[in-house]
């Protein structure tokens, strides 16, 4: 049996050390924190984490502001808007919410953001600045996952973590994080070209699944007492649920769960740890451009 990694209890944790030293921040005489977020056109997945985050931002006492575009949007007009938040004083976070629609170049929008706003932390300077070890945002999944990792004062020095995926917002980040001289983790990427993905997966003391497929890790993938962390957030048709489908991870938790020493369930793992990160960001943004 494994014990469960909370994210709804750890991600709780952080909420209220945020809004503890966001409260320390306001009675200093600082406004408090201000993100924009931008949204362009109506992904139904999009809107939701959108909303996501503007209730989770309410919590600890963050003000939002959503702006909506829509989807066929010009790029130059875009990147205009970028422009005038990146030149708005008043705000401190800034991130567009992707995918972007086709016409439009994700990595020529984010690379307009400017980096001491960027709390999405995607940024090639921000992403620059984590490889040195010298982050000042770091991307909200992967800094979820080592936050998760350090409440649960699970310590990773000298693991084998083998991460599943090789993604900039999560594999990637996420493997110059557990690699750090703090961390010690020594890393390995699997990803779709992989040689026999299972003979390294067997191999992990710490599984990371961040490949977007529902139930691509099962327990044969699983050595006996791993710490398996499972990033996929997958929609599965299910006619049964209101909504007509239900949340899967890429770990078939049932079958995994009796070999692991910890596990993350989907949904309440992970993904309440990415949410929360962002509120961290926020207040780092908030306390690095009342500095500048
Ligand atoms: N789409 C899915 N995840 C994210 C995220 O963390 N940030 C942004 N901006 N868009 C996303």
């Amino acid at each position: 049996m494994a014990h469960l990694l909370d994210g709804s209890t750890l991600a709780d944790q952080v909420k209220s050390d945020v809004s503890a030293a966001l409260d320390a921040w306001t009675a200093e005489g600082h406004r408090p924190p201000y993100l924009s977020v931008v949204l362009v056109g109506t992904n139904p997945a999009s809107e939701a984490y959108v909303r996501g985050k503007e209730r989770d931002a309410a919590e600890v006492g963050i003000e939002t502001d959503t702006i909506r575009l829509e989807a066929d949007i010009a790029e130059a007009d875009l990147l205009e808007q970028v422009e005038d938040l990146n030149a708005d004083p008043s705000v401190d976070g800034l991130l567009v919410q992707l995918p972007l629609p086709d016409h439009i170049d994700d990595r020529t929008v984010i690379d307009a953001i400017d980096p001491a706003k960027d709390v999405d932390g995607f940024h090639p300077q921000n992403l620059g600045r984590l490889l040195l070890g010298n982050p000042s945002f770091i991307p909200a999944t992967p800094y979820g996952i080592v936050e998760m990792l350090d409440r649960a004062e699970i310590d990773v020095e000298g693991m084998n973590a083998v991460i599943v995926g090789r993604s900039n917002i999560v594999g990637k980040p996420l493997a110059t994080l557990l690699m750090q001289r703090d961390r010690n983790a020594t890393v390995t990427v699997c990803h779709s070209r992989t040689r026999n993905l299972t003979a390294h997966t067997r191999e992990a003391d710490l599984l990371v699944a961040a490949v977007g497929r529902a139930h691509f890790i099962g327990a044969d993938q699983v050595q006996d007492g791993a710490v398996v962390i499972d990033v996929g957030i997958n929609r599965v048709d299910d006619d049964s649920r209101e909504k007509g489908y239900r949340l899967e991870g890429d770990v078939d938790f049932d079958a995994v769960e009796p070999r692991a020493s910890y596990i993350t369930p989907v949904p309440g793992g992970v993904g309440l740890m990415t949410r929360a990160m962002l509120l961290q960001n926020t207040l780092t943004a908030a306390r690095q451009n009342a500095d500048a």
